[in-house]
Parts: C-alpha cells; structure tokens; sequence
C-alpha cells in the first residue's frame, strides 16, 4: 500500500506558505531536485513540506499514473459575468509549521534548490487565523472529517493510478471583509449557512438555497455525502486579504461538481459567497504518495 504525504494530515500549524512554479527543466531534472529540497525540509524540526505537480510535469514523470479525468485548470464560469480563473503551473510546494520564521527559511531554500529546474510562478505566505476561523469570523473546517476518516476521503483508492496520492485544488480567495463586515449577523450566518457562534448548521427554515453550505454539500447516487479535506490557510494585509483555499481528494470529480456549484453555472444559483469574495488563481495539483515521490517502493 502507498503511502501519502504525511504533512497532508499534520493538523494544528499556524505557518503556511504555498509556492507554485513553472518548470524550467524536464520531470526528472525536478523530481532530484525536489529530493534534495526535501531532505532540507527534514532536516529543520517541524516544517512540513508537501508536494504536487500539475498534469503536465507529472505526466513526463509517470505517464502510468495520471488518473483518467486529471488535467490542467480550466475557468468555471457562472452568472453575472463571475468566473473562476485559471492559473495553472507545473508544481506547487506547501510548506507549514509552528512558525513563520522556519516555514519562511525553508521556502526560500527550497525555492534555491529548485532554481535550476523551475521557476517561481506564484507565492501565497498565509497563516491560522485566530481558533481555525476564516477572516470573515466563520469558523472553517467544522465538517472536515477527522484524520483516519480524512485519510480515506483524501488519497486515491488502491488499484487506481497514483493510488495513495491525491488531488488538490488551490485557490486563492480575496474577500471584502467591509461589505460582508456590513451585513446583520443574520445575514452573514445566512451567506455561510451556519451560526457565526459555535458553527451550528442553520436549521431549514434559516437555510437558504444559495448559502455556502447548501452549494458545496454534495451527495453521491446512494446519498451519502461527498466529502474533502480542507486545509486552507487566511492571508494578507490591511489591503488586500482572504482565503489560501487547499482541498484534498481521493476523485477530482467532487471538487468540479463544488466548483460548478459555487459558480451557479449548471443551475444558475450562485454561492452568495462569492458576492463577497473571488478567486483570483485556481489551479489543480496531484500530491503522489511518498513512494512515488522517492522512488522507493
Ligand atoms: C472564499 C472561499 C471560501 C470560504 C471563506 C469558505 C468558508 C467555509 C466555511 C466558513 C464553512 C463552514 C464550516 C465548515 O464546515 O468548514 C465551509 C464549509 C465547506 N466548504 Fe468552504 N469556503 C470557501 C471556498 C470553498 C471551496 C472553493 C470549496 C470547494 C470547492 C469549499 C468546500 C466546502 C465544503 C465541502 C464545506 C463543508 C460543508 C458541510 O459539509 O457542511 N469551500 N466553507
């Protein structure tokens, strides 16, 4: 059995940083450089560094293991002009911990070690906001399975390709924490779906169909409900700030149909949600189990 990325599960860091990079060299040129990058991780206490790879670099690397319907990220589109953009790139580092000081030399080296092979896209340095809470206040994660249970919704069954990895999807969220700061309590808990306090599920007469909750709950033919992994992380400054949204997955195909319906682009409801925060990148990556990641089987 693989074996996934340990740092997927590691629960509780308040330090995040996301790298993201386009590659300068061919897969195997990156995958020795990221052994070594990730030797470098090991050595400093407490960093937790995971990996993924966009559907092209990955591909080059083990053409036997792309599952069927993995691909780069393509923009999904909803009502009122909103769109989802895509920003897709070869490869993506996660780097967490206790701290930014560690989380940050490790970026950086990192980022040295791949230099000859891949060149820095994007970096979204984010951090834990106050107990697991979103910026908006709304706790994020209540419905996040926990960790066993987290390790079947997360990886890639066995007898699939690259079982024991798993797809991610990264986007970045920026919100506008004045309008949604604007609204009565009752109609910001009426946006997520939930209670600001405690973060109770509205019962059905407060649910409305275009809440946050309501457009991401999805079930399968035999109603049981499709779940993910989140491992988000807030970021930004006075001016600009959201949400490093990071979700694991044993299928890609229950993150689309969230997306789709976030975006209102099959039925025409659109997650009130995203009338007060937007995407700005999206992109999709497959984090392989360790044991494809080393070569060691
Ligand atoms: C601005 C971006 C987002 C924010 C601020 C946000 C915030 C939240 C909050 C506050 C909750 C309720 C508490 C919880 O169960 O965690 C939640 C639930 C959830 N969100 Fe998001 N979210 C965002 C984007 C997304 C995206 C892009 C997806 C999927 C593609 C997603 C999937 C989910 C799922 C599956 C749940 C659990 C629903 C349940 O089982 O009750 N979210 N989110």
């Amino acid at each position: 059995m693989a074996h996934a990325q340990p740092g997927i599960f590691a629960l509780g860091t308040r330090s995040h940083h996301h790298l993201e990079f386009d590659a300068t060299a061919g897969g195997p040129a990156v995958l020795s450089a990221l052994a070594t990058a990730c030797g470098a991780a090991d050595a400093v206490s407490g960093v937790n560094l995971v990996v993924g790879f966009g559907a092209r670099l990955w591909s080059e690397i083990a053409p036997g293991e792309v599952p069927g319907d993995f691909g780069a990220f393509d923009p999904v589109e909803g009502p009122d002009g909103f769109v989802m953009p895509a920003t897709q790139h070869d490869l993506w580092l996660w780097l967490h911990g206790a701290g930014p000081d560690a989380v940050f030399d490790v970026a950086r080296s990192s980022a040295a070690t791949l230099s000859a092979v891949a060149t820095v896209a994007a970096e979204h340095p984010g951090f834990a906001y106050l107990s697991s809470q979103d910026l908006t206040g709304f706790e994020d994660g209540t419905e996040n399975p926990p960790v066993p249970e987290a390790v079947t919704v997360a990886t890639i069954p066995d007898g699939e390709p690259c079982a024991g990895g798993s797809v991610v999807l990264l986007q970045r969220w920026v919100h506008d924490l004045d309008r949604f700061g604007a609204l009565p309590l009752e109609e910001r808990e009426q946006v997520i779906g939930r209670t600001l306090q405690g973060s109770v599920e509205l019962d059905e007469a407060n649910q409305v169909p275009d809440s946050h909750v309501s457009r991401v709950v999805i079930e399968d033919a035999n109603g049981e409900e499709l779940q993910v992994f989140r491992r988000s992380s807030a970021f930004g400054g006075v001016v600009e700030h959201g949400l490093v949204f990071v979700a694991f997955s044993r299928d890609r195909a229950r993150l689309d149909a969230m997306l789709e319906r976030m975006a209102g682009g099959g039925d025409g409801i659109r997650d009130r949600l995203t009338r007060f925060s937007r995407p700005t990148t999206g992109a999709w990556y497959l984090a392989p189990p360790v044991e494809l990641l080393t070569g060691r089987r």
